[in-house]
């Protein structure tokens, strides 16, 4: 019985915690790549997901690795995504662990970078080929032209890398006073631009170069670190353009400004963006399958107000995210607050109900000893009562007996009742053959007023006064019967009946038979 109470408990308690919790889509997101870029679009992603409180993010970095990018999706997948948002490393190298989520029925966002498979559900980025265009157009105008171009590119396979070369080199067909030295291959990275501009220069001494393109700012300033390391430099005073045009410390713009860099272009990273069109996807709403989004092109003129406005959108999104931070310890400590209550409530009912369900036990098990003690003594003739002797004084003074009886009422105890049931049959059974006593007469033998006795009578017995000088005189009754040859009414008169149809009546009650019958046996 305990037993099936707890397990109720548990249920309903388990019931009533999960039943308040909204369904959370789990969002993957692989990323190619870790970095500044990277980095500004995770906190993006976050943030876009913390305006929606059934979002749930799981990032994986693949450090340019095709190999883990592949193993990544696979196990996002399997950790039982619901959607995947994901910045391919190259174009053909991740496409089978792409086409495999979307052949699992899990909707794919390809953003920023492409795949050669057709199975994904959106495309979200901005355009590559127009940035590489206009920063061809830009570097003609810049070298008016005429000059030499240093190119150094993105990672081989990747589709920023092979679109921004395109555009590039379609803008400068046009301005056939525009001469690239050379193309050089780079993987995005500073260290790798540095190493392949060093080199390139070393092999080439004879070559001036008046302008360096990198596929990134970061690779163009590995390729400023080179030159102005190079014996040569004073030979190269080169101009240095790269793209992404990052706002904050360090970045493009800033670089722009500070005329490290001559020019870049902004590759917008809008995580929350991305996260917009996945929720849209998601709760089934119309979405656009290609987004492509805005981007411009950062010079010396339109750095400094660039900065200045990113910098305050950089301290209203730092605002955001102590904001952020001040709600997510809130709902933690209200979430923690909550489970804290549940656990109490808890505790408290259980021991509340192991508590009834002792007390319950312990009164049975009290009431069925009395029951005991009472059935015993209330049938057994006065001189066959073995158990309690009383003490002469306990007998003689009413404020003892008073005691004596409370203790009965208030302890319960068997032993105190077979006192008190033993003294009480003792006086009934004195009295059996009165017709006239009443329970006062019971009363005041027992030295007790007619309400005390009613009462713990009642209490000890379960019967009233008068149902026990009832059976008490049926009892003798059945001795008389059996015993003598008295008739039915002359035993009903010895026992205290005026009415001997009255006395069969209750002796058929009491023994399922009629007098006349006990002597048939
Ligand atoms: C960031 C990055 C950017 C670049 C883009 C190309 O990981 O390397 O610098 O513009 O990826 O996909």
């Amino acid at each position: 019985m305990l037993q099936k109470v707890i397990y109720l408990f548990v249920l309903a308690a388990v019931f009533v915690s999960c039943s308040g919790g909204k369904t959370k889509y789990r969002i993957g997101v692989s990323q190619c790549s870790e970095d500044v870029w990277r980095d500004k679009q995770n906190a993006e992603l976050r943030m876009g997901a913390y305006f929606h409180d059934n979002v749930e993010l799981k990032f994986a970095a693949a450090y340019d690795s095709d190999e883990r990018q592949v193993q990544q999706i696979d196990s996002l997948v399997n950790d039982g995504i619901d959607l995947l948002i994901v910045a391919p490393n190259q174009v053909s190298t991740i496409s089978p662990a792409i086409d495999r989520a979307y052949d699992k029925g899990i909707p794919v966002i390809v953003f920023e970078r492409k795949t050669s498979s057709q199975k994904h559900t959106a495309f979200i980025s901005a355009d590559n080929y127009e940035m590489g265009h206009v920063m061809g157009d830009y570097i003609v105008s810049r070298l008016h032209g005429h000059g030499t171009v240093l190119e150094i590119r993105g990672l081989e396979g990747s589709s920023p890398a092979i679109e921004r070369h395109n555009g590039f080199t379609d803008a400068i067909k046009n301005a056939p006073g525009i001469k690239v030295v050379a193309s050089l291959q780079g993987d995005w990275t500073e260290p790798t631009a540095y190493e392949t501009t060093k080199q390139w220069l070393d092999n080439n001494k004879e070559v001036r170069v008046d302008l360096v393109f990198g596929a990134n700012d970061r690779t163009a300033m590995g390729a400023r670190r080179a030159v102005a390391n190079s014996s040569l430099s004073t030979l190269h005073s080169s101009l240095f353009c790269g793209i992404d045009g990052l706002p904050g410390e360090n970045g493009g713009i800033q670089l722009v400004r500070d005329s490290l860099l001559d020019a870049s272009y902004i590759y917008p990273t809008h995580g929350d963006q991305i996260i917009d069109l996945a929720v849209r996807i998601l709760e089934g709403k119309p979405f656009d399958k290609e987004t492509l989004m805005m981007s411009a092109l950062v010079t010396h003129d339109n750095a400094k107000v660039l900065l200045m406005q990113s910098e305050e959108l950089m301290k209203q999104a730092e605002r955001l995210d102590l904001l952020h931070d001040k709600a997510d310890k809130y709902l933690h400590e209200l979430d923690t607050q909550r489970v804290v209550n549940w656990l109490s409530v808890g505790i408290i009912v259980l021991l509340a109900i192991v508590f009834i369900l002792f007390y319950l036990y312990h009164l049975r098990k009290i009431a069925i000893q009395r029951e005991r003690v009472v059935n015993t003594l209330w049938n057994l003739r006065p001189e066959d009562v073995p158990i309690v002797q009383e003490s002469s004084e306990t007998q003689n003074t009413p404020e003892v007996a008073e005691e004596t009886e409370d203790n009965v009422a208030e302890e319960s105890e068997p032993a105190a009742v077979s006192v008190f049931i033993t003294r009480f049959k003792e006086v009934v059974e004195a009295r059996l053959a009165d017709s006239d006593i009443s329970v006062e007469d019971l009363a005041s033998d027992m030295n007790l007023s007619r309400v005390q006795l009613y009462r713990k009578v009642k209490t000890v017995t379960g019967s009233s006064p008068v149902e026990l000088l009832r059976t008490a005189r049926l009892n003798r009754a059945y001795q008389i019967l059996l015993t003598t040859d008295k008739s039915v009414s002359e035993v009903a008169y010895a026992v205290g009946f005026t009415a001997p149809s009255y006395f069969t009546k209750c002796f058929k009650e009491e023994y399922g038979m009629v007098p006349g019958d006990v002597r048939k046996n």
